[in-house]
């Protein structure tokens, strides 16, 4: 049977989007709320998010961002430090103004200066949020500079996954941007307290591609791109129906000043693209009758949020999107990802 050239779904969310601030915030958020009803804000802004305050005076800014006419309600999370206050966390949650907060491992990726040295740090944290309900969002990478960068996430699990969710029986944690077979399998195996999200970058290349012919800083992420017997695994657990996997693009604009450079910046900006690639993906797995559940439902399910009832239209039709898009107020850009193999599908 050849597959549909037109797919109808209930409006699906981005459970890990990065927003920024000012006029990088004005040049990025319509691009996301085009896409998606609701989107799980990440908090590693210069300075981090740590005060419900803070959160809640994000928030009005990017609601300020986006045009009233989309309807796109942003999600806010809290910045792990060392001195997470955990009144301050179950405050901000019981308000209303946050629904998760995310680990960053010091150092590990951009803005993560702020970020935990040891979990031992938070523990009081972790137990206030357990008892709260609240979700832990993890990047899984260790830090230590003498892990070679391709294992950093498999690492992760042993070191420090597996001994947090033994601490914290009662925590529900979601491993953010999924790059590894070991990351699927560790999802896999712990279901109803494990989510996972998975990016349309990571689904479309492998680590070759960062080096095609050159470095090439739009490919450039973390945690980084890895062998293609991982990026197999990730698609199968992305259309597999799993309701552990989910949608989150870690769409992560910096200006292409910042990443075409000798020490460039981590994150591609996917927004502008992020339902027509994730529908290329399912539809080379002959899975786009899961693509609904990986989207729209599976998220909301993690989180005990309603799913939405407005639905988008995808068409069969080679991908049209602009190359970058302008910062306002200056010369600076964004280059917009594009995989290098074709997308067939129109937003
Ligand atoms: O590539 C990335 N970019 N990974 C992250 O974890 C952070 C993000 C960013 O904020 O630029
Ligand atoms: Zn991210």
């Amino acid at each position: 049977m050849s597959p549909p050239t037109i797919l109808s779904i209930r409006r699906p969310d981005d459970w890990h989007v990065h927003l920024r601030d000012g006029p990088m915030l004005a040049a990025c958020a319509v691009h996301t709320a085009r896409q998606f009803a609701r989107g799980i804000i990440m908090p590693n802004l210069v300075p981090p998010v740590t005060k419900a305050a803070e959160a809640s005076a994000y928030r009005d800014r990017i609601r300020r961002a986006v045009p009233a006419s989309l309807k796109f309600d942003p999600l806010m999370t809290c910045y792990l430090t060392d001195d997470a206050d955990p009144v301050e966390l179950v405050r901000g949650k019981s308000e209303g103004v946050w629904v998760a907060a995310k680990l960053y491992p010091a150092h590990a990726t951009t803005n993560s200066a702020h970020g935990v040295t040891s979990m031992a740090q938070i523990a009081k944290a972790l137990e206030a949020m357990e008892k709260a309900g609240m979700p832990l969002l993890v990047h899984g990478e260790v830090t230590d500079p003498e892990v070679d960068i391709f294992d950093r996430e498999a690492v992760f699990l042993d070191k420090v996954l597996m001994p947090l969710l033994r601490h914290h029986q009662g925590l529900k944690v979601v491993l953010e941007h999924i790059t590894t077979r070991e990351g699927i399998g560790f999802v896999e195996a712990h279901p109803g307290r494990l989510g996972g999200t998975i990016t349309p970058h990571h689904l479309s290349y492998n680590r070759n591609a960062i080096f095609k012919g050159g470095i090439r800083p739009h490919f450039y992420c973390l945690p980084i791109a890895k062998r293609e017997k991982h990026r197999l695994a990730l698609r199968r657990a992305a259309t597999s129906g799993n309701p552990a996997f989910f949608l989150g693009t870690d769409t992560a604009p910096h200006t292409a000043d910042s990443k075409e450079c000798a020490c460039g910046c981590a994150g591609v900006f996917n927004a502008p693209v992020a339902m027509q690639v994730y529908a290329q993906v399912f539809m080379e797995e002959n899975a786009l009758d899961k693509l609904e559940a990986f989207a729209s439902l599976n998220g909301p399910r993690f989180y005990g949020l309603p799913i939405n009832e407005e639905r988008i239209i995808l068409r069969a039709k080679p991908l049209a999107a602009p190359q970058r898009i302008d910062v306002p107020g200056g010369n600076q850009s964004i280059v917009v990802f594009r995989p290098d193999t074709p997308v067939e599908w129109s937003f």
